[in-house]
């Protein structure tokens, strides 16, 4: 029996958020600069978008760039946001036919204008696809979200803000919430990706480094899921 006969399709998770680690570790094993290691991170990325479109997974995010990652070398940054430009120019068309609408969570306002311009124009053309919402998140940081939809409800005078008026104020305002978060190369950590969203996530951690998260790999991540029980506080 393959992997993917193992899956139950009416039980899948509807958002699965990906932080999607070890594309420099993947170079430095195989002693390759770490950008060659993003470079196969993006066909990574391009592959499991595909992936779970096709097995009719919602919601998918993909942690890209975060808050924190500008404390790398100004060589590594340009090299990530040169494969970004040309990852979003190629898939436009894929997106376009697989009906994905294209989302960025995060604040780009400071990115290359050209880039800016990039993500706005595949925002714009996929915004009526209907059959699976794409988050990438670019310069996303949780805590940088949650002080921005407090901001946001203190400028539309809400005298006691909700729960719910938190979440409609996130980047994932009208999203479920993850139902199943993947972090690849072992690291035991959150690293600022959706504090307030993955409340009640089931949490799967991989050794396998990003460039290698195969079609199988990701099947993993969904049957481990579909072992748990959810229990939400109840019991
Ligand atoms: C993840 O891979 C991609 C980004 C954060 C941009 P890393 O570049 O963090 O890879 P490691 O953790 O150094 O192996
Ligand atoms: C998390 O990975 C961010 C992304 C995958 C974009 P990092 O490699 O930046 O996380 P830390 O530094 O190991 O926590
Ligand atoms: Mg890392």
């Amino acid at each position: 029996m393959s992997l993917r006969e193992k899956i139950d399709f009416s039980n899948l998770p509807v958002h699965v958020a990906i932080i999607m680690d070890g594309n420099g570790r993947w170079a430095k094993k195989k002693l390759l600069p770490r950008n060659l290691g993003h470079t196969n991170g993006v066909k990574t990325a391009k592959n499991i978008v595909e992936l779970a479109r096709s097995i009719n997974i919602k919601v998918l995010t993909l942690y890209a760039f975060s808050t924190e990652n500008w404390k790398r070398p100004e060589e590594e940054i340009s090299g990530l946001m040169w494969l970004l430009k040309k990852y979003l120019k190629s898939e436009l068309a894929t997106m376009q036919k697989n009906n994905i609408s294209f989302r960025v969570i995060g604040d780009i306002s400071k990115f290359p204008e050209d880039i800016i311009a990039e993500i706005k124009n595949v925002c714009e053309k996929t915004k009526n696809n209907d059959a699976m919402i794409f988050n990438f998140a670019l310069n996303y940081g949780s805590r940088q979200e949650i002080l921005r939809a407090v901001k946001n409800i203190i400028d539309k005078k809400i005298d006691t803000p909700s729960e719910q008026d938190i979440s409609d104020n996130l980047y994932t305002a009208g999203q479920p919430d993850p139902d199943l978060l993947i972090r690849t190369s072992g690291e035991m950590r959150i690293s600022n990706f959706l504090l307030w969203q993955i409340a009640y996530s089931e949490i799967y951690i991989t050794d396998v480094l990003w460039p290698d998260f195969s079609d199988e790999e990701f099947y993993k991540a969904i049957i481990a899921y579909q072992q748990r029980e959810r229990r939400f506080g109840g019991i």
